[in-house]
């Protein structure tokens, strides 16, 4: 849990007075006309919670069966819409069939550019189409055994496979658990463990940067993987569908594996919608907290969908005619709500790619812009700092005018590449929308209206419907505007995490204990004079690096795995692109060389252990951490040491000063 002086270090009291109206022009066409209109709208959602859900999930969502009762509320355990069915795929899928949105592209895509030996495709899936590719795939689904309420893994590329998988699955009520392609092989061993799975959708290997990453090779490493004890991870694994992206060679082990293309050959279009209940698991989705061992978040059929539904259509203002692109992988909750189940819900186009935003070079984005003419554009501020650093030149060669609305996530956006994205990519007409939210919340949960609400740089600025987020001090009670402290929401909302998957302990210790009542996000944040929140980041053990959340001591315990380490200590630094950097603190075993060698061996180690987004940038060897007579390691210390800083405060419960002097750098 943080600690008192996290909190009140908060010192980022930013100086940015600049405010941006949305101009008359966007305001007229938007859903929500103004800061008037959005108040109205939000007070009623507070004021009469039931009236206001109710009303919401009646209009936006298609249900089999009404629900006896909106919220069933005995904190810290929500159900929503109780009594109520309904399909996920159904909304998504069906209910655009018999009306003119059935011919609109859902999906379009386009693969990894053209290069040595790879084809440089392009797609496009109507609802129609893709409706049918989801049905044969349902039945693809069943017909290798898998039954409601079943876990897969989806461990894929970019391709719209991807897609079809997942709401394969929420058709037959199998519940998804999609791990990001760039995670270990161990990652998808502990995963499937750990939700029982018992099937695995795959690929041959998916494009980036020109080169394959094997995934199907990396399915089968995972499948041989055992505990300490020996014991196989992954017995509960009856079958792997294997899709063919890449055309590398690929093992197939028989009865085991699978193609999904011949699988494809064997079944009919014909797969009605299961009616699911709506408060039965949809997806789990694993991310990383303050211990070792990442969670599997919980979320559920109908408050899940509707959250996805109604922010995608209000925060992003969805027409029509929109052409929507999320480039966030649909490994990580925001491909899941705003790359599928948000747009499709909404009868949306929405566009995928499948690589990198520099290869072959650093306007892929921008070409992808032009030529699809996007007009929506969902990114991270992570992105928006790297390109700022290649320059200029590369949007400027490209056609940007179709954009009309900007959208920022994952992490606190510095003004600099606010006023960049607005200036350079929006050519100044487009509002920014800086949305906060977690894999935890489902949707978005604080963020501008674009038609209604004034921004200023670096601020997420108010609420959603529905939602209410309070700042409170260690005590837990609410402080008033202008002040900072935690972050925590008040009162349940319908896209709310269920709990974590099978450690409902662990859901109640992690985010009903540290304010009773009330669920903590374990970030820190501040409002301005106008209540609006201005997020400073983690309070706990979590780093944001690039916008993918790495937690401290999941990368501490894949260090000391290796068995020339003896002990390790991982602490985030500021860092200009990725916002945060990992710093690890490393004591080896005696008899061990700690040089250059051992520096990139730890680095591998950590790939293979947990994946590439978690090697450490800097490793420091150390002869001791610096630990307290108590023998806690003083992390405070060893941040102030990674980020350069002078030491300050309190050492005088350090056990040995001597270790500070020799951790200052990370040459020999
Ligand atoms: O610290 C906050 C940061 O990302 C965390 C959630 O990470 P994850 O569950 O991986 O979900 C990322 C995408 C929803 C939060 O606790 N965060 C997310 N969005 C913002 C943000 N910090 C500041 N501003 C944001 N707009």
């Amino acid at each position: 849990m943080p600690a008192p002086d996290k909190v009140t270090n908060i010192t980022s009291l930013q100086t940015e007075n600049r405010v941006f109206k949305p101009s008359k022009e966007f305001s007229s066409r938007a859903h929500v006309k103004s800061l008037a209109h959005y108040r109205k709208l939000y007070n009623e959602s507070i004021k009469s919670p039931d009236k206001f859900w109710g009303k919401q999930a009646r209009e936006e969502l298609v249900w089999f069966k009404p629900w006896k009762k909106v919220l069933q509320w005995k904190a810290p355990f929500a159900k929503w819409f109780v009594g109520g069915q309904l399909n996920v795929s159904y909304n998504c899928l069906d209910r655009h069939l018999n009306t003119p949105t059935a011919n609109k592209a859902a999906l379009i895509w386009e693969g990894e550019p053209a290069g040595a030996g790879i084809p440089g495709e392009e797609r496009t899936l109507t609802y129609k189409q893709l409706h049918h590719e989801v049905c044969k795939f349902a039945n693809v689904l069943k017909r290798n055994g898998l039954k409601k309420g079943d876990r897969v893994i989806i461990y894929m590329p970019m391709v719209p496979e991807a897609a079809i998988a997942m709401l394969a699955c929420t058709r037959i009520g199998v519940i998804h658990s999609v791990v990001f392609g760039g995670f270990s092989a161990q990652s998808v061993a502990d995963r499937i463990f750990d939700c029982q799975a018992r099937l695995v959708i795959t690929t041959d290997g998916g494009y980036r940067r020109g080169a394959v990453v094997p995934l199907k090779k990396n399915v089968d490493e995972a499948l041989t993987i055992k505990d300490a004890q020996g014991n196989s991870l992954t017995k509960t694994i009856e079958k792997v569908i294997v899709h063919r992206r890449a055309n590398n060679d690929v093992r197939i082990e028989e009865g085991r594996d699978v193609w999904w293309h011949r699988e494809m050959e064997q079944v009919d279009a014909n797969c009605p919608a299961e009616k699911m209940d709506s408060e039965a698991p949809l997806f789990i989705l694993y991310t990383s907290g303050s211990t070792g061992k990442p969670k599997g978040i919980l979320h559920t059929t109908g408050g899940y969908l509707l959250g996805a539904k109604l922010t995608t259509k209000y925060i992003f203002d969805l027409q029509e005619t929109d052409v929507y692109w999320c480039t966030a992988d649909i490994g990580w909750v925001t491909g899941h709500s705003y790359v599928v189940y948000g747009p499709l819900a909404n009868g949306a186009t929405s566009f995928m790619y499948e690589g990198a935003p520099n290869h072959p070079e650093p306007d892929r984005f921008w070409r992808l812009i032009a030529k699809y003419g996007i007009t929506v554009l969902y990114t991270a501020p992570t992105a928006i700092r790297a390109f700022m650093k290649w320059g200029v030149e590369w949007p400027r060669k490209h056609d940007l005018t179709s954009l009309r609305l900007l959208g920022s996530v994952g992490e606190p956006i510095n003004p600099e590449a606010w006023i960049w994205y607005h200036e350079v990519v929006g050519g100044k007409r487009c509002p920014i929308v800086d949305t906060w939210w977690q894999t935890e919340t489902g949707s978005i949960m604080i963020s501008p209206l674009p038609g209604a609400t004034p921004t200023k740089p670096g601020t997420a600025t108010l609420p959603f419907f529905g939602i209410v987020p309070e700042i409170v001090d260690d005590q837990g009670k609410t402080l008033p505007k202008n002040s900072g402290g935690k972050l925590v929401i008040r009162k349940p909302w319908p896209s709310m995490l269920r709990g974590i998957w099978g450690d409902m302990q662990r859901y109640k210790d992690t985010y009903w204990s540290e304010v009773p009542g009330s669920y903590f996000t374990g970030d820190g944040c501040r409002t301005d004079k106008d209540g609006y929140f201005w997020i400073v980041g983690r309070i706990d053990d979590v780093l944001n690096v690039a916008g993918h959340r790495i937690g401290t001591a999941e990368v501490e315990s894949a260090l000391v795995s290796n068995q020339k380490v003896a002990e390790a200590a991982v602490v985030g630094r500021p860092d200009d692109l990725k916002g945060q950097a990992l710093v690890a603190f490393v004591t080896v075993k005696t008899g061990v060389v700690a040089d250059q060698n051992l520096r990139d061996e730890l680095r591998n180690h950590v790939g293979k252990e947990i994946g590439p987004v978690a090697k450490p940038d800097d490793i420091r060897f150390a002869e001791a951490l610096p630990k307290t007579r108590s023998g806690k390691i003083m992390r405070r210390l060893l941040k102030q040491i990674a980020s350069g800083a002078e030491i300050k405060g309190d050492t005088t419960t350090l056990e040995d000063l001597t270790v500070l002097t020799k951790l200052g750098s990370s040459e020999e």
